[in-house]
């Protein structure tokens, strides 16, 4: 429904990109990502001792937080269906954190190799709006929740000011593809712009959310809406 891309040139997309990515990311939001992960992780209420998840997971940035906040008994799962990037979720895990409580697997966010109802959180970081089906996803993350429990969900949006939309046009179009083509990856940023076009807005989201089966959903546009984060939580 979301992405025109098949799910196998999403991932080679992801493949590629995945030695650049966290430069990149840490330049192109001038290091606000750090910030809007903080967030997305105190919204979905980690607790010392939860077992969580972290879907589409990339190099695991968003996982490690996850998993310092239910250290030290807890434990963290981190899923991405590209190789390469789970290759340096790894690495950095071994390297930098190796008492993070983590564990990297690969699979699809459609169909996860997963038990139903054991995790306490999910966490997403732009993930929702890389999947070929919205619904399916939104569906996986209420089967894999607990009854009680919370995801947070971090993504880009579309803003409802017509000033910051075109701000987000420029800096996209102006700032992110010029710095990603000194890398040989125009291509695959300019895919962030097309992939953002068909997103659904925060509103949609939450309809999508209640169809899923959430007993609550809400979306909290952050940096002047250009990013969002959408909260879910599984009815008791
Ligand atoms: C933009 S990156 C985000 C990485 C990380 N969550 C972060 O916030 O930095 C999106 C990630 O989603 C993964 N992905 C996209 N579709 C997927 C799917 N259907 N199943 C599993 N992973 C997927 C890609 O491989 C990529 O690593």
């Amino acid at each position: 429904m979301n992405s025109t891309l098949p799910p196998s040139d999403i991932r080679v997309i992801f493949d590629r990109i995945a030695p650049v990515y966290d430069d990149l990311n840490q330049w192109l939001s001038l290091g606000q990502h750090q910030i809007w992960k903080a967030m997305t992780v105190k919204w979905a209420a980690p607790q010392a001792g939860d077992l969580g998840l972290d879907i589409c997971c990339g190099s695991g940035d968003l996982a490690r937080r996850l998993a310092r906040a239910v250290a030290p008994t807890g434990q963290v799962i981190g899923v991405d269906f590209s190789e390469a990037q789970l290759a340096i979720a790894r690495h950095r895990h071994i390297s930098q954190s190796p008492h993070l409580p983590l564990e990297w697997i690969l699979g699809d966010a459609l169909r996860l190799p997963l038990e139903s109802g054991i995790f306490d959180c999910i966490t997403m970081g732009y993930g929702l709006r890389n999947v070929t089906d919205i619904p399916r996803s939104l569906q996986e993350i209420h089967r894999l929740l607990k009854p009680g429990a919370k995801a947070a969900l971090l993504d880009f949006h579309q803003p409802d000011q017509a000033l910051w939309r075109r701000f987000q046009g420029w800096y996209l179009d102006t700032i992110v593809v010029p710095l990603a083509q000194n890398y040989g990856l125009t291509d695959e940023y300019a895919y962030i712009t097309s992939s953002l076009a068909r997103f659904p807005l925060g509103p949609e989201q939450v309809e999508l959310a209640y169809q899923a089966g959430f007993a609550e959903a809400i979306h909290y546009p952050i940096a002047g809406g250009m990013m969002g984060v959408l909260v879910l939580e599984k009815g008791k």
